[in-house]
């Protein structure tokens, strides 16, 4: 990778695409995790991979506190532990039953996940804000080049004649999530050109990757 993750934390999807009650696939360099936020709001990370037969938990869904798994319904708190086997009511689950988790933090709008222990908590951005994410079949050398800019440490490109800064988390295969990021009191116009162009960014840096396979 062109940079460091900010140490061993990724960006792995915006707050606003994450609402309550729900569960959604995300990716981190250890691979694919359930991404999910309870009722209550708290957002929590898990291993992709049902400990009963192997289900994807991030098909699942999002009852209450738990996420529940879609084939038989395991149910799994915030800590992983399994605390309902729908088909055994009235069995304790084993605390051996358990998915693995990572740590999540959720900053300025933006939803971050640990790989690892963290020594440092995720970056922070003063004065921006979230504007939307855009999935790019193409690699982040490829969006450097489009964007004509190199990434920093933090994995931001800085766009400055939208005054909008990407921040970039590299997915499976060569793809690239890009989190759009505006100076925070832009007016509307000004978000609707920040947009336009991360798309134009997009479809460039995809040009480019194709040319370059
Ligand atoms: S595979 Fe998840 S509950 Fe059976």
């Amino acid at each position: 990778m062109p940079f460091d993750t900010a140490g061993s934390w990724t960006p792995v999807a915006l707050s606003a695409d994450l609402p309550p009650a729900t569960a959604m696939p995300a990716w981190t360099p250890a691979g694919s995790i359930a991404l999910w936020r309870s009722q209550s709001g708290r957002a929590s990370a898990s291993a992709d991979r049902c400990p009963h037969r192997g289900m994807r938990l991030s098909h699942g869904f999002v009852r209450g506190e738990a996420l529940s798994c879609i084939y038989h319904g395991w149910s799994y708190s915030p800590d992983g532990g399994c605390i309902r086997i729908p088909a055994h009511p009235d069995l304790v689950p084993p605390e051996a039953i358990r998915v693995a988790i990572h740590k999540v933090d959720e900053l300025d709008g933006i939803v971050w996940v640990a790989v690892g222990e963290p020594t440092a908590p995720p970056p922070r951005f003063a004065g921006r804000t979230p504007l939307r994410s855009i999935t790019a079949n193409a690699d982040i050398s490829a969006i450097e080049s489009a964007a004509g800019t190199k990434a920093d440490a933090d994995g931001l490109i800085r766009v400055s004649q939208a005054r909008w800064v990407g921040l970039l988390a590299a997915q499976q295969g060569d793809r690239t999530l890009i989190h759009v990021l505006i100076e925070q009191g832009r007016n509307p116009a000004d978000l609707v050109m920040a947009s336009r162009l991360a798309e134009a960014i997009r479809r460039q840096a995809e040009a480019l990757q194709q040319e370059a396979a």
